[in-house]
């Protein structure tokens, strides 16, 4: 891709949890000044080309990002050669993942809230079938895990 370090974000559907991960991801680093390639998939191709979900677009907004632009896409093989890191938001998608990785890939492959202290092994509930303050709880997770994340492309 280039020499700035990759991380693509997988849920189920890639309209709720990663786009909004993917967000978090280039509001944290850009707060930090650090540079990356972000982007967003999901393990199932349901909602592939269209955009998030409205409550996700709204909560972004809230926290100040415009994600209306985002369109869903399916995770691909590619993608185990053109992403440094692959980032998953629950367990369910982790083992898909993990399944469907080659032997030989570029990506190392991880769970969200592992790079979160304390939260290791925790998934980022799903909020689609919940209230919309359920979208803030993704929100905040998303942020926290975004955070490790950077510090994590810092090197500390
Ligand atoms: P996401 O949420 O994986 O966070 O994008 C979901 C979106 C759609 C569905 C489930 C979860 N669905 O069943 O269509």
């Amino acid at each position: 891709m280039n020499d700035r370090p990759a991380v693509l974000f997988v849920c189920l559907g890639n309209i709720c949890r990663s786009p909004l991960a993917e967000a978090a991801l280039r509001t944290e680093a850009s707060r930090a000044g650090v540079a990356v390639t972000v982007s967003s998939a999901g393990t199932a191709g349901w909602h592939a080309g269209r955009p998030a979900d409205a409550r996700a677009r709204a909560v972004a907004r809230r926290h100040g990002v415009d994600i209306d632009g985002h369109r869903a896409r399916q995770v691909e093989a590619a993608d185990f050669h053109r992403f440094d890191h692959i980032v998953a938001l629950d367990r369910e998608n982790l083992a898909t993942l993990l399944a469907a990785r080659p032997a030989v890939a570029r990506a190392r492959v991880s769970l969200l809230l592992d790079h979160v202290a304390g939260r290791t092994g925790e998934a980022v509930a799903d909020p689609y079938y919940g209230p919309d303050e359920g979208f803030e709880i993704t929100w905040a997770e998303v942020t926290a895990g975004a955070q490790g994340l950077v510090r994590l492309l810092r090197g500390e």
